[in-house]
């Protein structure tokens, strides 16, 4: 086996069931079809189901025998989160591993989520907190499963805050700010997660994970600026897929942890432990998102 961690290091996944948001495309799609041919039994979510049948007869040609089901999820509609996660919980009674994958990077122009919230923040953040909210129950029925937050590189960024006096960029719209910000309270929901399962005891973890940069649809809002950095520096799906696959099945993956790649300052390459934001590390800071997060979608863990 070689020394870098690649899929051959995966360990057989069946009897596994996998959750990935936002699987119809780029990393979702790529993190989906290893694990399906791993033997794991896979529920890939899509907001449009017709995008996702798509995405599925595409792993089909790869994966003949993959087990997976699909299931319509928006998280820019937390009506549309929350009946999910019933629909979800009518009919498993357990989920070993949950991958917050899906996410929107800057839109030209500020959108808004189905409740009004400002649109990187409200699909990538609090969508993905309601979610995990609703899953947490059966997550909770398998000993040592896992959530797994992406993250980003932006992350760490200097624009990366949480801009506490405008958390929804109301008065002035910046769409990297504001994807940064989403990307930042990924990584402090994350951390205050697994802090909050470690404090009552549950066997269930809570990693990070981020691609470096990856060539997927993520970038078509960065008009020719995408295109050309897509052509000179990104990585195929294939290695941006890396960091999240060992967060959600390395034996000796922990909580808290952030996997991303190893070389060009974690652009590129195979992954191994990343340094988090410190901010992630600030219980004071994560707690205060928390509380914010639970009070805009009326969500209590
Ligand atoms: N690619 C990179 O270099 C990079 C770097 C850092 C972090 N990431 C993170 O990696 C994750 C995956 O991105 P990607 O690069 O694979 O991009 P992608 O190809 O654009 O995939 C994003 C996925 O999220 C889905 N999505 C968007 N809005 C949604 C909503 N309201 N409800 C449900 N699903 C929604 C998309 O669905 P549609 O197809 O319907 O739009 C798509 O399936 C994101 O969280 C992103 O922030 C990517």
């Amino acid at each position: 086996m070689s020394k870098n961690w690649t899929t051959d290091n995966i360990p057989n996944q069946k009897g596994k069931t996998f959750l990935v948001t936002g699987a119809n495309s780029g990393l979702g799609l790529g993190t989906s079809k290893v694990l399906a041919s791993k033997g794991a039994k896979v529920i890939m979510t899509a907001r449009s189901m017709n995008k996702g049948h798509q995405a599925i007869a595409e792993m089909k040609k790869e994966v003949p025998n993959a087990d997976v089901t699909l299931m319509q999820l928006d998280l820019a509609d937390l009506s549309n989160v929350k009946q999910f996660t019933a629909r979800f919980k009518a009919e498993y009674s357990k989920l070993d591993v949950l991958i917050n994958n899906a996410g929107v990077m800057m839109p030209n122009e500020r959108l808004e989520t189905k409740q009004g919230f400002e649109g990187q923040f409200g699909t990538n953040h609090l969508g993905h907190f309601v979610l995990t909210h609703g899953l947490l129950e059966v997550l909770e029925n398998i000993p040592g499963s896992r959530i797994v937050v992406l993250s980003s590189l932006v992350a760490k960024m200097k624009k990366a805050d949480i801009y506490w006096n405008d958390l929804q960029f109301e008065k002035s719209y910046d769409k990297m700010a504001s994807y940064a910000q989403s990307k930042l309270a990924n990584m402090m929901f994350a951390a205050e997660l697994n802090q909050k399962l470690r404090t009552k005891g549950s066997s269930a973890m809570c990693l990070m994970a981020h691609p470096g940069y990856t060539a997927t649809n993520l970038q078509q809002h960065m008009g020719l600026q995408g295109r050309i950095m897509n052509a000179l520096l990104a990585q195929k799906i294939d290695m941006g897929i890396l960091p999240t696959l060992r967060a959600a099945t390395d034996p000796d993956a922990k909580g808290g942890e952030y996997y991303g790649p190893e070389k060009m300052g974690n652009w590129r390459g195979y992954p191994v432990l990343n340094e988090p934001n410190p901010v992630a590390n600030e219980r004071k800071a994560t707690q205060k998102l928390w509380s914010i997060s639970e009070r805009l979608t009326e969500t209590t863990y």
